[in-house]
């Protein structure tokens, strides 16, 4: 193809010249025999104008044009008659007269417009090539590509090597269920595929690689969210003779790249760092969004002799009372009240009491409980003004603030404190991306995570991160006191405007510690040798010290894009089912497939 210049680059000093564009027609219209066309590729769009006068059989050839036919142009570039230039575009100065039209390809009707907004997923996600087209996804995936080529070009500037690890691996837990492939070789045995390369690259440690990078697929069987897919990809990365301050330098420099390449933004280091206590203590959240003020506020002292009731007992019982002031919502509506109620109820809150305050007064069913000490160390705690509404948890200090927390993201959400960047100013013009300030990117270091949390249902600890957690050094007798609850972990999280985008920690290199990690988590002896065998071995021929973190790039990529879920910054993602509608998966398999396999379906033994 001779094609001379792509549809985002002519300009008002090439009138004059000749060009040739191959692309999609965008829109076509036809002002009396006067063919107007938006040419467009993924660069942009031109416009192409053919007139009869100019070459009548080419003018004709293209009155047949539709939607979506592929077809290449040539001819001369042209000012726009005066008045009609299109300053939105790039190109909306000139149009191209063609005295040439080739047709490489027409398409049928189509499943929706290019440019119309479309709620119907799957549909979009049936005609997900198609769906791609589409300027803003076309951008998504260049900016992942952008952001990806940072990764590698800072982590090897930093001495990182990449190494690939298997796909047809075996289970890590890493809290969720595995993907199973069955193996033909060995009947009756199944390969897993990896929740994230934890195993391998504690084993490239082991083998001497110092400093791993890759940037790896993750296989996930869980409930799918906005931001959760069953595959993903990370940014994973682990090294030897290192420091949690080593990983958190080397992680901020690569995202400050990434951030300069995908968004010619300069992002402020160091981050801020806050202990999980503190984190969920103020905001209710190990991830807390902190882009706008609302805190929790601790008020078990000024209650404790309180003659409301539903205070006085949470304390008494050994629990707290809390509050936050939804700074000027006095104006929220009883259903709105309700509804929060139930998101209350729902995270296992018995109530939500709750103050507004309108007219000097404070709306309340619960202030006549209230003592004047009590309501001036309110006022004076939560800086109460007119037109504040105050909401309550009185529980324990888990259930309090996850319920806390939980309402102060919800009226941020009603009310849109969020400062979420709009839908439309987040679309920047094809090709380039719009310069945010770094204040709209609020980054955040979590650390000294509880190393184990009791399960109630399975009535056992389960690793908070994984088994392979460090705990803190301080907190190691703890294992021998049995204070499980009481082990801090050498673990860390990143979070980006109140989303996980990463998280990490030091390791257990020592087979002693490792087998005492196991025996809190209730892995048998056997099971143990059975499952981490190779790793136990591992960890006795000399493993060095060493941590890591993994990031999840699409989420990363997906804030970059200013998009609400991780579905429209990949090429081809699952629906919340999990299917992939374009190609029918999953989908059944010849039975013969299945025989090689020694595999029978339940399913079929009924029939
Ligand atoms: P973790 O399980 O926290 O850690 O995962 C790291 C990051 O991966 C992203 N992520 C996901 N993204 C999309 N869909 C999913 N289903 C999904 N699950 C996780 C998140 C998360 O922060 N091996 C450890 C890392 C380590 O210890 O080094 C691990 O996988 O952004
Ligand atoms: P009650 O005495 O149960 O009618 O509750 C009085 C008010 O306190 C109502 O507004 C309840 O929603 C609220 N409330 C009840 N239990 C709690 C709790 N544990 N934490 C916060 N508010 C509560």
């Amino acid at each position: 193809m001779d094609r001379t210049h792509d549809c985002n680059s002519l300009r008002k000093t090439d009138i004059g010249k000749q060009a040739t564009l191959a692309g999609w027609v965008h829109v076509s219209r036809d002002h009396g025999g006067v063919i107007f066309i938006d040419l467009r590729d993924r660069e942009g769009l031109t416009q192409v104008v053919f007139r009869p006068e100019e070459n009548a059989e080419v003018a004709k050839e293209a009155r047949s044009l539709g939607s979506e036919d592929v077809i290449e142009v040539s001819g001369r570039v042209a000012a726009r008659v005066p008045g009609t230039e299109n300053p939105k575009l790039a190109t909306g100065d000139i149009e191209v007269i063609p005295n040439r039209l080739q047709i490489l390809n027409r398409a049928d009707a189509l499943p929706f417009a290019i440019d119309a907004e479309i709620h119907n997923e799957d549909l979009r996600m049936t005609y997900r090539y198609y769906d791609l087209r589409r300027p803003q996804l076309s951008r998504n995936l260049r900016v992942r590509h952008r952001v990806a080529k940072a990764t590698r070009d800072y982590l090897d500037s930093q001495g990182y090597v990449e190494v690939e690890t298997p796909i047809l691996s075996k289970s890590t837990p890493e809290g969720a269920r595995d993907f199973l492939v069955p193996s033909r070789l060995t009947p009756g045995k199944f390969y897993a595929l990896p929740q994230a390369p934890q195993q391998y690259k504690q084993l490239l440690m082991v083998a001497g690689v110092e400093k791993y990078f890759q940037i790896a697929r993750c296989f996930r069987d869980e409930d799918l969210r906005a931001d959760r897919q069953p595959e993903f990809t990370q940014i994973d990365i682990e090294a030897s003779f290192v420091t949690p301050d080593d990983i958190f330098a080397v992680t901020e420099g690569m995202l400050a790249a990434i951030f300069k390449a995908a968004r010619d933004t300069d992002i402020k280091t160091p981050f801020d760092r806050l202990t999980y206590h503190e984190a969920i203590n103020r905001y209710g959240s190990d991830k807390p969004d902190r882009r706008f003020g609302v805190q929790l506020v601790d008020l078990s002292d000024d209650f404790r002799s309180s003659g409301f009731k539903v205070f006085r007992s949470a304390l008494d019982s050994g629990g707290v009372v809390k509050a936050i002031n939804a700074k000027g919502f006095s104006g929220i509506t009883t259903r709105q009240i309700e509804e929060l109620t139930e998101t209350a109820k729902l995270f296992g809150a018995k109530g939500l009491a709750f103050i507004k305050v309108e007219n000097g007064e404070w709306k309340s069913p619960i202030v006549k409980f209230f003592s004047s000490t009590e309501k001036a160390a309110l006022q004076s705690k939560l800086k109460i003004e007119e037109g504040d509404l105050i909401l309550f948890g009185a529980d324990k200090w888990e259930i309090a603030c996850e319920v806390l927390g939980r309402i102060r993201l919800r009226t941020a959400e009603i009310r849109d404190l969020h400062g979420k960047t709009a839908k439309g100013q987040s679309d920047p013009p094809i090709g380039r991306t719009r310069p945010m300030a770094s204040s709209e990117w609020d980054f955040l270091w979590v650390t000294d995570f509880p190393l184990l949390q009791w399960s109630a249902e399975e009535h056992k600890w389960n690793a908070m991160h994984h088994p392979f957690t460090r705990p803190k050094q301080d907190d190691v007798p703890l294992f021998d006191a049995k204070k499980f609850g009481e082990i801090r972990a050498e673990a860390y999280d990143v979070v980006l405007n109140g989303v996980e985008i990463g998280g990490g920690s030091m390791r257990i290199h020592e087979p002693q510690l490792q087998e005492k990690m196991f025996e809190a988590l209730g892995i048998s002896p056997e099971d143990r040798q059975s499952l981490f065998g190779h790793l136990l071995r591992a960890l006795r021929l000399g493993a060095p010290p060493h941590g890591g973190i993994a990031l999840g790039l699409d989420r990363l990529v997906m804030l970059i894009c200013g998009e609400d879920t991780i579905r429209d910054v990949m090429a081809f993602p699952k629906n919340n089912r999990g299917l992939d509608l374009m190609t029918q998966s999953p989908a059944s398999v010849d039975p013969r497939q299945l025989r090689d396999l020694s595999i029978k379906l339940a399913s079929d033994k009924k029939l």
